[in-house]
């Protein structure tokens, strides 16, 4: 489990930039046990696929549980949170209001869900988590990296995941694979959004990984199904021998 650090965002010459600056956190997660990996990627990446195989794989392996959960949502507040937020009636939402909402329903995830199986020294595997926010809200959206991070900072302690798997796509294949999948995938509000929502969200994807090389594993998402997953599945099992036999 991480500590997050601050990101301070600053804008020069058109990069992103940020300056990350170590605070000491207070109580949440002193007591943290367990394993918190979270997988991000921009719509269309294949990330429901890839974890429907990811975990029963994952859990034959492991020496804990695993939960698997995801956001928005993960558990029965959050999960009224998410239908608010998706709701696609809601085209009129503010985006603070948005960040806001993601950030709550966060907070609640995190209180019944995240942390007591953290605690108990379970895996934690959360289909994604702030830098969502940070991508969605505070790039796509733009909110700003900076006062997205603030909020989130706010809702999570500043808790933050050991591995994030980042799943890589173009915005044009994103946006193919939805099209495809719309018979058997509900389409939400987001799904709505243009080429260029989806490009600034993938950019800002790029960014983070550049940002937080250590944390954030960068997987080619163009590459098939089992390839993914046995990537995915080689670099936890490599990060985490504590946890997991080969
Ligand atoms: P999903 O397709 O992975 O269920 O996510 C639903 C949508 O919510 C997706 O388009 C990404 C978006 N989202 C944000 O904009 N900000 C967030 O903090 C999270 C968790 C998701």
């Amino acid at each position: 489990l991480r500590r997050s650090p601050e990101c301070h965002q600053e804008e020069a010459d058109g990069h992103l930039r940020y300056r990350i600056i170590e605070k000491k956190l207070k109580g949440m997660g002193d007591n943290m046990k367990g394993l918190f990996i979270t997988m991000e990627g921009p719509d269309g990446a294949g990330k429901t696929t890839v974890i429907n195989q990811l975990i029963p794989l994952l859990q034959k392996h492991a020496l804990v549980d695993i939960v698997s959960t995801r956001e928005p949502g993960g558990s029965r507040i959050a999960e009224d949170i998410r239908k608010v937020i998706l709701d696609v009636n809601n085209t009129e939402m503010d985006e603070r209001t948005e960040a806001i909402l993601y950030a709550a329903g966060r907070r609640q995830h995190l209180k019944d869900r995240i942390l007591p199986n953290l605690e108990k020294g379970n895996i934690v595997f959360c289909d994604r988590f702030v830098d969502s926010s940070l991508v969605y809200q505070g790039v796509a959206r733009g909110i700003g990296v900076e006062e997205v991070a603030q909020l989130n900072h706010f809702a999570t302690d500043g808790l933050e995941p050991s591995t994030t798997l980042y799943l890589d796509v173009p915005a044009e294949v994103g946006l193919e694979r939805i099209h495809k999948a719309r018979g058997n995938r509900q389409f939400d509000r987001l799904d709505q959004e243009g080429l260029s929502f989806h490009t600034m969200v993938r950019n800002g994807y790029l960014e983070l990984v550049k940002k937080y090389p250590e944390r954030i594993v960068s997987i080619d998402a163009t590459k098939s199904i089992e390839e993914v997953v046995e990537e995915c599945f080689r670099v936890l099992v490599e990060r985490y021998p504590k946890y997991f036999t080969k």
